[in-house]
């Protein structure tokens, strides 16, 4: 993609870096930052000028309606770098696009395309030494708006804040994910947020999650909250299903993350004659394509899981086996073929890389 023009950050770099604390080998998601942050504020009406500062703790009244009416929103993206050492984001036009769509549905002003682009490489540039080449390794990138006004009113902040921090990443799920198929709790219903990488999402499925949890399994893979009859997304992922030789994932709707790995799978599985169907699937044709021997495959697909297999799911008290995945499973294809786009390992025909 083209690149952005820039504009001037004011940067305070950090007199010294954390980096040789930091276990690379053995990292827990999203504990670890890199040594600084970026950040921008919108005050009467404008965003004001951009900042990078020392990553660390940061000031706000406890008014602000963040805190009282999670008026957030946020974004999950990844760096790569290569065996030259250049480094690499991915399809961050994407991510561009869908903080300004979650943006509006939470009433947070539209946050400019240059600030975003030019804070992005300012900071990943003075950060470049925590994005570990070789596969596996990632910076995982969290840009978030917060509401900071200092006022109680259940109504849209007057300012906010734009900030991305970085922390290394590995995969979110370590080997296979045991989910459970959601028949009480729901995560997003029609006309509401669920499209939206709203904070409050998030929220909402940790306590139906740790109940999950309590039985054995990591996560929920919600249904449509009307009927719990139709397949949605998990919450961390969305989900793609392999019924003999064809992959299935539900359509995006105002219920179901726009997922920029989901679309780079639907794309790449076309690339490699891999046939696969953007549908409605229901809870039932799973269960009997497992009792009849057809369904393959389940695996989640997300910026932080990457692409995570499913071992087993559990419907109404039965639990389900897949079959062992193996390196002709479409989702060891179709991830190898993601991994070399992302580490500058293969041709990048769709133009997905974005140089640092
Ligand atoms: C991401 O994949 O970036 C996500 O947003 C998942 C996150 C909640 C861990």
């Amino acid at each position: 993609m083209t690149k952005v023009s820039t504009h001037e950050i004011d940067i305070v770099k950090s007199k010294n870096t954390k980096i040789h604390d930091v276990d690379f080998d053995n990292l827990t998601f999203g504990r670890v930052f890199t040594d600084h942050m970026f950040y921008c504020d919108y005050i009467d009406g404008e965003w004001q000028q951009p900042k990078i500062e020392p990553y660390g703790p940061m000031s706000i009244d406890p008014s602000a309606r963040v805190f009282h009416y999670g008026q957030a929103v946020f974004e999950g993206m990844k760096a790569y770098k290569d065996d030259h050492g250049d480094v690499f984001l991915f399809r961050p036009d994407e991510n561009f696009a869908r903080i300004n769509k979650s943006a509006k549905r939470l009433a947070i002003p539209e946050f400019p395309k240059n600030y975003f682009f030019e804070g992005l490489t300012t900071l990943l540039n003075l950060d470049k030494a925590w994005v570990k080449s070789g596969e596996g390794n990632s910076l995982y990138i969290r840009p978030f708006v917060i509401a900071t006004d200092s006022a109680i009113a259940a109504a849209p902040s007057d300012n906010y804040r734009f900030m991305i921090i970085c922390s290394p990443a590995k995969a979110y799920y370590k080997g296979t994910v045991k989910v459970l198929i959601a028949e009480e709790y729901s995560r997003s219903a029609n006309g509401g947020v669920g499209f939206a990488k709203a904070a409050g999402n998030y929220a909402a499925q940790f306590y139906p999650t740790s109940l999950a949890q309590n039985k054995g399994f990591q996560q929920v893979i919600w249904t449509d909250a009307d009927t719990h009859t139709f397949l949605e997304e998990a919450g961390t992922m969305n989900v793609f299903f392999r019924i003999g030789d064809t992959l299935i994932t539900a359509p995006t709707s105002d219920r179901i993350l726009d997922g920029v790995t989901r679309k780079s799978l639907i794309q790449l599985a076309d690339d490699n004659a891999i046939k696969c169907e953007v549908r409605p699937i229901k809870v039932q044709e799973i269960v009997e394509a497992s009792k009849n021997g057809s369904l393959k495959e389940i695996f989640g697909a997300g910026t932080a899981a990457v692409i995570s297999p499913i071992s087993d799911f559990e419907y109404q008290n039965t639990i389900y086996n897949l079959p062992e995945i193996n390196e002709h499973s479409y989702s060891s294809i179709l991830k190898q073929k993601m991994l070399n786009i992302q580490h500058n390992l293969a041709e990048d025909k769709h133009g997905w890389r974005y140089e640092i």
